[in-house]
């Protein structure tokens, strides 16, 4: 194990890291807010956080509601700026102008939680798609592209295509909207695509088929997918790599089966424990952060606490938790995570109880010091 230093103290050099297709490199996002009396304060939404996506690979982005998630996809499809850090596309900084964007948008491509609202509902399929097509294959003639739009409509098992086509999107179910999204995403032949929750709104009766859309995609196409979500049996079922997000900072990432194994940080160990069995498929928003909630509100990322942000709900916490930042450790295999747990030598700890032991014996300790 060995330690490298913190993100804030590395030099953020645009040095192109070859594999790589799409990359966040110690991206910050924070956004200026008026209260109720004018006076401003800064929300920290994303604070130097890193991921990077290999061509084919699904990364799962998962943490409880309001630790950046969003943000940082939006971060990564160009509609927020970060404030700091920087986005690279093939080890390439993307460039500002208006065409350095649409080039961009047709390697990236995001995806949102409710299909209703990224679709026109004023007008039918067809336009929907048509539009996609003819901002980014301008080249394709009106039969071109009408072949275009059946073939996308079939890949997405929308059939019979032209029936789909004539239909407005309020007409379809939620699932078949989803996958006409899907397929406009498709259109512009994206190398990443970024689905910010794209089944939670889904019946869970087609949540799996649409896991398997997902996983065709990427298999076929050798897509890049980062997927958020609130749902570790999904995670697990999709993706290849796990990375965790607990208010605003990653804390934790790595290979799934390693992560959800044997998670190496004590919010992921929370995230795990309290999920639903994977063999009841795949589970409901509400449930799976169920023992979050018992550990009440996640901080405010207005004023976050100091050093470690998980201090105030850990078990585990130390005196230092609450004055430094931790240090990432690298764990091999490209797992790593940031917990002095391991700089202290106690990162055994995590296998040999639950998180729910750990905070029972927590609060025994509390009561008897008091
Ligand atoms: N435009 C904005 N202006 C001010 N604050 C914002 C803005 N967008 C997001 N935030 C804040 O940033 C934080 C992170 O929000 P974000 O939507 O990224 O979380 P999330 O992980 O996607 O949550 P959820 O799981 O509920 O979708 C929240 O505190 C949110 O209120
Ligand atoms: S650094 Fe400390 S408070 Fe933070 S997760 Fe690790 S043990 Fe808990
Ligand atoms: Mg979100």
């Amino acid at each position: 194990m060995s330690e490298i230093p913190h993100a804030e103290e590395t030099v953020a050099v645009a040095v192109a890291e070859p594999g790589y297709v799409l990359e966040a490199r110690n991206v910050s996002k924070h956004f200026t807010v008026r209260g109720p009396l004018g006076r401003t304060s800064v929300v920290r939404a994303v604070e130097d956080a890193t991921v990077s996506l290999k061509p084919g690979q699904i990364l799962a982005l998962v943490g409880e509601s309001g630790s950046g998630k969003t943000t940082l996809a939006r971060m990564l499809a160009r509609f927020h700026e970060p404030t700091r850090g920087e986005i690279l596309l093939r080890g390439e900084p993307i460039g500002g102008s208006r065409r350095a964007r649409r080039a961009y948008h047709s390697e990236v491509q995001l995806i949102f939680q409710d299909p209703f609202g990224s679709l026109n509902p004023l007008h039918r399929v067809r336009y929907n798609l048509d539009r996609a097509l003819r901002l980014h294959q301008p080249g394709l003639t009106a039969a071109g592209r009408e072949q275009r739009m059946t073939e996308l409509l079939e890949r997405v098992s929308l059939t019979p295509a032209a029936e789909i086509a004539a239909k407005f999107p309020h007409e379809l179910s939620g699932g078949q909207r989803q996958r006409v999204v899907i397929a406009r995403a498709l259109a512009v032949e994206p190398k990443v695509l970024l689905g910010d929750e794209p089944i939670s709104m889904l019946d869970v009766s087609i949540r799996l088929e649409m896991l398997n859309l997902l996983q065709r995609l990427r298999t076929e196409d050798g897509m890049a997918l980062l997927y958020i979500t609130h749902d570790i049996a999904g995670a697990r079922y999709l993706c290849d790599e796990i990375a965790v997000m607990y208010a605003g900072q990653m804390v934790e990432s790595g290979p799934k089966e390693e992560v959800i194994a044997a998670p190496q940080h004590p919010y992921t160990k929370l995230l795990i424990e309290s999920s639903p069995d994977p063999e009841r498929g795949v589970g409901d928003r509400d449930e799976l952060f169920a023992g979050a909630g018992e550990l009440g509100e996640p901080p405010s990322l207005i004023d976050p606490p100091t050093g470690c942000r998980f201090h105030p709900r850990c078990p585990f916490a130390m005196r230092e938790c609450a004055v430094e930042a931790p240090p990432r450790t690298e764990l091999g295999d490209g797992h790593w995570a940031k917990c002095w747990l391991h700089a202290k030598g106690r990162a055994g700890e995590l296998a040999e109880t639950t998180h729910a032991a750990a905070t029972a014996a927590r609060r025994e300790t509390l009561q008897g010091a008091s």
